[in-house]
């Protein structure tokens, strides 16, 4: 082996391999998913086409949407046992914790899960895709001690979901907003979930294995769970007449503020306009604009004091909120979406595998004796 490289600490700039699945330009402020902007996915195409679009290389025309959309409803039951298995979770259990319970009870439920075959990858990948949203909904209702409502194989993905959390489909005005939640949500290249899921895929582990530790990894502040974060800090703030002295109050403290920066992305994230956009929309079309006033007083004190702009959870955490759902379902829902970019990146590792195992500088105690206990 040659020399060791050092690597910058959190791998920060360092590029550790290729891939075809999405471009993130920070240079342009800039996204495409297998070469199309997220802007145009997101205004021209349902969320089933996008999921379809990072695993297959290309959009769907209207028959391979069909039989892709036909097989993800034909998916959506979770099995007698496992619905038995969520009555079983602690009722304040956060919901990242259940999901990757239930996501852990489905693998083993599946006497596929050491056939790795691209068929059968993709097939695993579909009903996962069908069955996240079936397993967040009905771990909800148990939590708040309501029935298990079926799913209704007539609706959309984003249809359904609401369908199962709410027992009601709402105005299609919302439903658009949460579609391209999702679709802003699906894949950014190597971030830190989707590396655990390279990482576990590596080693020839399960897409369930995988897709375990990447809810693991997304469920951090620093990553996916931010998006709840931002929300409980703007109802900490509570008022717009209050913001800009709450920002500068945060910033004086050094306080980290949720939603806000980038890895990569250091003058503005490219997903943000969009779902600012749809968050505009949900604020007008429910009237609680209030979160709206605060999010930008907060956004202009921000970028003027310190120049750090929004992330996509700044915009994509109030929109939810306005839809009805509940703090603690955010990161469970950016699952549901990222299940497709994860599983086209577990799909690419496997087509052209190597173990990642880098090395690491020891700085501990240097070698010593071990002196044996003495017996009493
Ligand atoms: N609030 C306040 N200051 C921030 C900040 C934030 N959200 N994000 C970055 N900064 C500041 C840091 O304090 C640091 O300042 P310093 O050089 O004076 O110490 C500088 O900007 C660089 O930040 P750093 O933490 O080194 O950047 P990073 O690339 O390691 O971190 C994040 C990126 C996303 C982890 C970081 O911006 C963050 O913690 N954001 C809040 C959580 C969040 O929204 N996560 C979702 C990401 S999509």
């Amino acid at each position: 082996m040659s020399e060791p490289i050092i690597a910058p600490k959190g791998l920060a700039g360092v590029i550790t391999d290729e891939t075809t699945v999405s471009k993130v330009m920070p240079e342009t402020n800039s996204l495409t998913y297998r070469g199309y902007p997220v802007q145009e996915l997101s205004e021209h195409c349902s969320f089933e086409e996008v999921a379809y679009l990072l695993t297959h290389d290309d959009l769907p025309d209207a028959d391979q949407l069909k039989a892709f959309s036909g097989k993800e409803k034909s998916y959506r039951d979770l099995s007698d046992d496992l619905l038995a298995s969520i009555k079983l979770y602690p009722k304040n259990a956060h919901p990242m914790d259940t999901l990757r319970t239930a996501v852990s009870f489905a693998g083993m439920e599946d006497k596929r899960v050491w056939d790795d075959s691209p068929e059968t990858n993709m097939d695993k990948y579909i009903s996962l895709l069908a069955k996240i949203p079936a397993m967040i909904a009905a771990s909800y209702r148990h939590a708040k001690g309501l029935d298990y409502i079926a799913p209704n194989k007539d609706l959309s993905l984003s249809e359904n979901f609401f369908h199962m959390c709410f027992g009601k489909v709402p105005a299609p005005e919302v439903v658009k907003a949460f579609d391209v939640s999702l679709i802003l949500y699906a894949e950014h290249s190597f971030n830190a979930s989707t590396f655990a899921t390279r990482v576990i895929t590596s080693t020839t582990s399960d897409i369930y294995s995988a897709v375990c530790g990447g809810i693991g990894a997304l469920k951090g502040p620093l990553h996916g769970g931010a998006n709840e974060q931002v929300m409980h800090m703007l109802k900490e703030v509570g008022e717009p007449a209050v913001a800009k002295q709450w920002m500068l109050d945060a910033l004086e403290q050094k306080k980290k503020v949720m939603g806000f920066g980038h890895r990569v992305y250091r003058s503005g994230d490219s997903r943000v306009p969009t779902m600012k956009k749809y968050t505009e929309k949900m604020a007008k079309f429910t009237g609680a604009e209030k979160w709206l006033e605060i999010a930008n007083i907060l956004e202009e004190t921000m970028v003027s004091e310190k120049n750090i702009y929004p992330n996509l959870d700044f915009p994509a955490g109030p929109a939810y909120y306005m839809m009805g759902f509940e703090i603690d379902m955010f990161t469970p829902i950016f699952v549901m979406s990222r299940i497709t970019g994860w599983s086209a990146h577990i799909m690419e590792q496997q087509a052209n595998n190597k173990l990642i195992r880098p090395l690491s500088a020891y700085v501990g105690s240097p070698q010593r004796e071990v002196k044996p206990m003495e017996k009493a």
